[in-house]
C-alpha cells in the first residue's frame, strides 16, 4: 500500500497545507555544488513527524529522517536499536508533511552493512513504502561498493563520514574525529571513495574544521556539515537540538529557541488550571443548542 498520499487536513490537526510546490530533486541538489551555487549553502534539518515536516519544509532544501530519532523520540541510548520499520513509519510521515524539500531517510544499523544485496532490499523498502527520494548510510571506503550498487540501481545515496554514530562502539565515543594525521587522511580517503562510488552528497560530522575545509574542496558533491565548518556546502542540525529541547548542548549546536522552557511553562499553566477547575470553561464544553 502506498503511504505517499498527502495529509488529510480534515481529519488531522495539521493546518491546511499550501498548494504543493515542486519538490527539489537529487540532481538539483547535486548541481548546486557543480554550478558553484553552494555559495548559498544548502539547508538541511532533521524531521521525524508530519507536522514537524510541514513547519520546517518551507525553510529547508532537504529534510533528513535521521536515525537520531532513536534517541530524540524514543529515548534510546544510541542509534543502534533503531529498526527499519521505525525509519519507514517516520519517513512516510515526513513525506506526507512536506512538498518542497528533498526527503532523505537514514538506513538503520544492521540494515545495509552485510552486503550490497542486503542494502538494496532495505533501501528499496524505504523508497517504496515512504515515497522518499534518497537514503543515507554511514561509512566510507568500506561502503563504496554498496553505494555504487544502490546508485546504479536507481537509489540515490547520501553518505555519512567523519564521526559515524552507528560505529560508536568501535570509535569509543562521540568525540571529534580527524585530530591525528592518520585519521585526517583516512576521512579524506573515505569522502573521495563515497563520492567516486556515486554518492550524490555526504554528511560530514564531528571533525576538525581544517579537515572539513580540505574535504569540502576535494570532492565534487555537496558536503553537508554538522560539527564541521561554516565553509561546507551546507549545514544540518538535529531540529530538537537547535530548538533547545534538551538540557545538554553539544559544542556544535546553536540554540535558536528554548522550546523546553515553553513546553514546561505551558504544562505548568495547564496543570494549575485543571487543579483549580479553571479548565475547561464554558468555551470548551458541549451543550445543547438553544
Ligand atoms: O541521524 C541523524 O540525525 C543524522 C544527522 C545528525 C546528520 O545523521
Amino acid at each position: 500500500m502506498s503511504t505517499t498520499f498527502t495529509l488529510d487536513t480534515a481529519t488531522s490537526r495539521a493546518n491546511p497545507t499550501p498548494a504543493p510546490m515542486k519538490r527539489l530533486t537529487v540532481p538539483a541538489i547535486q548541481r548546486r555544488k557543480f554550478e558553484g551555487q553552494t555559495g548559498e549553502p544548502l539547508v538541511m534539518l532533521t524531521a521525524y513527524t508530519a507536522r514537524q515536516a510541514q513547519l520546517l519544509d518551507p525553510h529547508c532544501d532537504m529534510l533528513l529522517v535521521g536515525d537520531s530519532l532513536g534517541q530524540v523520540i524514543y529515548g534510546l541510548p544510541s542509534t543502534l536499536p533503531v529498526t527499519l520499520d521505525m525509519m519507514i513509519a517516520h519517513g512516510a510521515a515526513v513525506v506526507r508533511g512536506s512538498y518542497h524539500s528533498l526527503v532523505i531517510i537514514d538506513m538503520p544499523f544492521g540494515s545495509y552493512e552485510a552486503s550490497p544485496q542486503q542494502a538494496f532490499a532495505s533501501a528499496s523498502r524505504i523508497m517504496a513504502e515512504t515515497g522518499a527520494a534518497a537514503v543515507k548510510l554511514e561509512g566510507g571506503q568500506a561502503m563504496a561498493e554498496t553505494i555504487a550498487f544502490l546508485s546504479q540501481r536507481g537509489i540515490p545515496v547520501m553518505a555519512h563520514v567523519g564521526l559515524t554514530p552507528q560505529a560508536v562502539n568501535a570509535l569509543g565515543g562521540y568525540g571529534a574525529r580527524g585530530k591525528s594525521q592518520q585519521e585526517h587522511a583516512k576521512i579524506i580517503a573515505d569522502a573521495r571513495a563515497v563520492a567516486d562510488a556515486g554518492a550524490f552528497a555526504m554528511v560530514l560530522e564531528g571533525v576538525m574544521e581544517e579537515l572539513a575545509d580540505a574535504l569540502t574542496a576535494s570532492v565534487d558533491v555537496p558536503v553537508i556539515g554538522i560539527g564541521a565548518s561554516a565553509r561546507c556546502d551546507g549545514q544540518v542540525l538535529v531540529t530538537e537540538d537547535m530548538l533547545g529541547m534538551f538540557e545538554r548542548v553539544p559544542r556544535f549546536v546553536k540554540r535558536f529557541e528554548n522550546i523546553a522552557e515553553t513546553i514546561d511553562s505551558a504544562a505548568a499553566r495547564y496543570a494549575a488550571d485543571v487543579r483549580a477547575r479553571a479548565f475547561p470553561t464554558d468555551d470548551q464544553v458541549y451543550r445543547p443548542k438553544k
